[in-house]
């Protein structure tokens, strides 16, 4: 079922009486990048996608919105969706808007999965990448920009055997609103760091992934759960940027043991 709160598209699955299970997109694709999520989770959760402000059929508007707009979207959808503490899980620029939502408010939340992701803000380099691809987004267009940045988000082994999954995102973010893939840019350059707020965790956490992520290295995201009380680390093998997407059987497996966890 679709509906929409707050200009936010947002899908829900499965049974209400379930424990909720909110899933976070990353950049620069939609709600549809769980699509190996929702039949695996929505027998036994409550699941939710949304289309992040700006992306996918959620609302465009002028695209001057931040870190902490995508913060009171997703506080507006728990709200409006009337979920007692759900579960979020959310991938890279998804794991950013989690990371801020847990610092601000944690006891909305009853576990926290973040999916090769990190804590700090943009460095100058970050900030000047983020340039590079704004500028290619207005000299050359989206498809330019998709087709350069989204096979670094696949590892190799996926490139070689998945190329119509490949295809099937750049093709559907070279279709994006050009104003929201530009403003998630400007929102993720202007983040906050979260590195603080990891030692004051105290819920449930997994920290998943992809073996040879090369944008949110595994290595990182080791140290990252070190740094969070009892946190569980899961590395998927045979995955990149989006283990979600390249090899979902793994990545659901480390989710549902998590969860199995998780009263
Ligand atoms: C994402 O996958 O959401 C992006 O790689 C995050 C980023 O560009 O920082």
């Amino acid at each position: 079922m679709k509906l929409v709160h707050n200009c936010i598209k947002v899908n829900i699955y499965g049974n209400k009486e379930n424990p909720a299970l909110v899933f976070l997109h990353g950049f620069p694709f939609d709600s549809s990048m769980w699509n190996n999520q929702i039949e695996e989770f929505m027998s036994d959760y409550f699941v939710v996608t949304y289309d992040v402000r700006g992306l996918g059929d959620s609302y465009v508007g002028d695209g001057q919105y931040t870190m902490e707009a995508y913060v009171n979207d997703l506080c507006a959808v728990i709200d409006e969706l009337g979920i007692e503490k759900p579960i979020i899980c959310g991938l890279s620029m998804g794991g950013y808007i989690a990371l801020r939502a847990v610092e601000r408010e944690k006891d909305r939340f009853k576990a926290l999965i973040l999916c090769d992701t990190k804590t700090e803000a943009d460095d100058d380099t970050a900030k000047l990448s983020r340039a590079d691809a704004i500028n290619l987004i207005n000299v050359e267009g989206l498809a330019s920009y998709a087709n350069k940045f989204i096979p670094k988000c696949f590892c190799e082994k996926s490139i070689k055997e998945m190329p119509e999954v490949l295809e099937d995102l750049i093709n559907k973010a070279s279709r994006q609103n050009k104003v929201g893939v530009k403003a998630a840019v400007l929102a993720m350059l202007s983040r906050t760091d979260t590195t603080k707020a990891l030692k004051k965790i105290d819920m449930p956490t997994l920290i998943i992934c992809g073996a040879q992520d090369e944008i949110s290295p595994s290595e990182k995201m080791e140290e990252l759960s070190e740094k969070i009380t009892n946190a569980v680390f899961k590395k998927i093998p045979k995955a990149g940027h989006l283990p979600a997407i390249e090899n979902p059987e793994a990545f659901n497996k480390a989710i549902k043991a998590f969860l199995k966890k998780v009263k």
